[in-house]
């Protein structure tokens, strides 16, 4: 049997991707803050879902928290991490942006620090992360939010790039969703929103095929490839 943990499982993608996993045949360790909604989880697939409460803010937890996890499992050969946090700051409220960058950039950073070392002495595994769509440009309503999801973007390129370097049979795959029906999705306009049955249903294949990139859902490819070439100037002023 499989085995994988999931950064970020309490709700959303994470727990619609826990639930599909555990149906494919995996272990999984399931985290987040909300101790109650793991153990609903849990209850639904009682042997197959591991649970372990912590903040990723508290970076000095994370390592002892994700050892003590894989241990109960048994090993690991897959982690995802969905654990991420965002809101619309036009004010420029600093207590938004700091905690968007302590989740998305340095208890992420963490992780997957830690899951590369593992899978490096290893020699094999998968870090699988979902950034967003929004980290191919910048945005006046989240600065934050679309700040940090670049950083991810950039980072995950960089170990992709180290893993091929080192001729390991170490994957690294970026899911980049645009909008998916969960309580991250905030702001108006919203389009193509995609529920979490649909989005953990092409994440998975996308998992299984050890994709570099995936847009969810795959038309967002499009936006992506528009939102990048869009001139500086005219970008500006949107
Ligand atoms: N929904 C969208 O439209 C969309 C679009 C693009 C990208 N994404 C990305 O998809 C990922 C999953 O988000 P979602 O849409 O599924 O939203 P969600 O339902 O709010 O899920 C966020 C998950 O992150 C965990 N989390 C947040 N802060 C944490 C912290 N400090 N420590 C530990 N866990 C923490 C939450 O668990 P606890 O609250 O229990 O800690 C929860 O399980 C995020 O990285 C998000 O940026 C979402």
């Amino acid at each position: 049997m499989k085995k994988a943990i999931i950064v970020g499982a309490t709700s959303g993608i994470g727990k619609g991707l826990a639930l599909k996993l555990a149906n494919n045949d995996y272990d999984v360790g399931i985290t987040g803050r909300r101790t109650e909604l793991l153990r609903e989880l849990k209850s639904q697939k009682p042997n197959s879902f591991h649970t372990k409460t912590f903040d990723i803010t508290d970076s000095n937890s994370i390592v002892e928290n994700l050892e003590a996890l894989t241990e109960e499992l048994g090993g690991l050969d897959l982690i995802i991490i969905s654990s991420g946090t965002g809101d619309l700051n036009e004010k420029l409220d600093f207590e938004i942006e700091k905690q968007t960058i302590e989740t998305n950039v340095t208890g992420f950073t963490c992780i997957a620090n830690w899951a590369f070392n593992y899978f490096e002495k290893q020699e094999s595994g998968h870090i699988v992360a979902i950034s967003s769509v929004g980290g191919l440009r910048g945005s006046k309503i989240a600065p934050a939010y679309n700040a940090t999801k670049a950083f991810q973007i950039n980072y995950l390129e960089g170990l992709r790039q180290k893993a091929t370097k080192l001729k390991t049979k170490i994957f690294i795959s970026d899911i980049r969703p645009g909008f998916v029906d969960t309580a991250m999705a905030k702001g108006e306009g919203q389009f193509w929103v995609s529920t979490v049955d649909k989005a953990s249903h092409q994440i998975v294949e996308a998992i299984k095929k050890k994709k570099k990139i995936t847009y969810v859902t795959k038309r967002w490819k499009l936006i992506g490839v528009i939102l990048k070439r869009i001139p500086r100037q005219m970008y500006d002023r949107m």
